[in-house]
């Protein structure tokens, strides 16, 4: 039996992980509240894989809501994909950001044990890592230092999680730190749709190439980098969702454990170097600008993700250029509807 509880299901890592899961054979229960996301993406992720998931609309504070999909489904496995992900938003928010992204597993927990379902992946975050002492950053590195309460949420939540290891050595928990994820899936039918102005780097392109917005401002290029714009470590979401699978693999194979791994390439990428990717994949012009530094930002962040290539016998496959299209294909494809 292979039950998977998906929260966050409709949102942007979450479907993509829906389908990944479904063409492999797993059986989805999926909750969301909508809150950054559309109904309509249930009906694409059918579309794309021809498999329903069973789906309950609410919220993961609701308490009774999870009890009754806990009592509805034999659940064996959780991943939490459900939270608010916006740095800005949680500078100026943080009571909502510590309800949304720490409250709401501490409710998921709670009713987990009640329920006797002690198998969870959660959707940790690069930033925990805050500004990374060395480059590329290994689950060993010094984590804290979050600068903002985005960031702080999933640190706060990391050691939730390893407390209640500590308490009861039952739980199989695996933790995935996400370095950049970009991209969309290869059908154009489901990827990034952030609400309004986009925050993060390459939905903002995509919307520069498309002509929604006139230009990119770069933030900073007076880094200590190559081109002295920030470098990143941007990952196709689509193998993001993969490793998920090798995820439940591993839990179901363990008896218990904590297991923390970073996801990415293990390559860095420039501002101005994912700019230029974008144009040549796509054969399109992104006109930009320096601006100063956005506050809050570290000079570079890449991976060392061999531990999950080594315990997972997982490693992202798909490229920069993949990454470039399937972005620019999905926000054509968005902007044409
Ligand atoms: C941020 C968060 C990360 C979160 C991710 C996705 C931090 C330190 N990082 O990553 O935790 O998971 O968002 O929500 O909290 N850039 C521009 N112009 C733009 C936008 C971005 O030049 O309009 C630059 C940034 O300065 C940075 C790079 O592009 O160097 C990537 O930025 P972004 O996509 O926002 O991701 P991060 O800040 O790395």
């Amino acid at each position: 039996m292979k039950k998977i509880f998906i929260t966050g299901c409709c949102g942007y890592i979450g479907s993509h992980t829906c389908v990944e899961l479904l063409d492999a054979g797993y059986e989805i229960v999926g909750l969301d509240n909508f809150s950054n996301s559309k109904p309509s993406v249930l009906e694409r992720i059918k579309k794309i894989t021809g498999k329903e998931i069973k789906f309950y609309e609410g919220d993961m504070l609701d308490k009774n809501l999870l009890e009754k999909i806990f009592n509805e489904n034999e659940i064996n496995m959780v991943m939490d994909f459900a939270a608010f992900k916006s740095v800005g938003d949680s500078v100026s928010k943080p009571i909502e950001y510590y309800i949304d992204n720490v409250s709401s597993v501490l409710t998921l927990l709670s009713v987990m044990k009640e329920h006797n379902i002690k198998s969870l992946i959660f959707s940790s975050s690069a930033t925990v890592y805050g500004t990374p002492e060395f480059v590329p950053i290994t689950e060993e590195s010094k984590t804290g230092g979050t600068t903002n309460p985005y960031g702080t949420s999933k640190l706060f939540v990391e050691q939730i999680l390893k407390d209640l290891y500590k308490s009861d050595n039952d739980w199989k928990i695996c933790i995935f730190r996400y370095f950049n994820p970009i991209g969309a899936h290869q059908s154009g039918l489901i990827g990034e749709e952030p609400n309004g102005k986009p925050a993060n780097l390459m939905p903002y392109i995509s919307m520069v190439a498309t002509k929604e917005l006139e230009y990119l401002s770069v933030f900073g290029d007076d880094y200590d980098t190559k081109d002295g714009t920030g470098i990143r470590d941007y990952i196709h979401v689509v193998d993001l969702a993969r490793a998920h699978i090798k995820g439940a693999e591993k839990l179901n194979k363990e008896k218990s454990g904590l297991f923390i791994y970073n996801l990415g390439t293990g390559e860095g990428y420039s501002v101005l170097d994912m700019i230029h990717a974008f144009e040549n994949a796509n054969h399109v012009s992104v006109p930009y600008k320096i601006e100063a530094r956005r506050p809050g930002d570290i000079a570079e962040c890449f991976a060392d993700s061999s531990k999950a290539e080594k315990e997972l016998n997982w490693k992202a496959t798909l490229t920069l250029e993949d990454m470039c299209k399937d972005a620019y294909n999905f926000t054509k494809n968005r902007k044409e509807k």
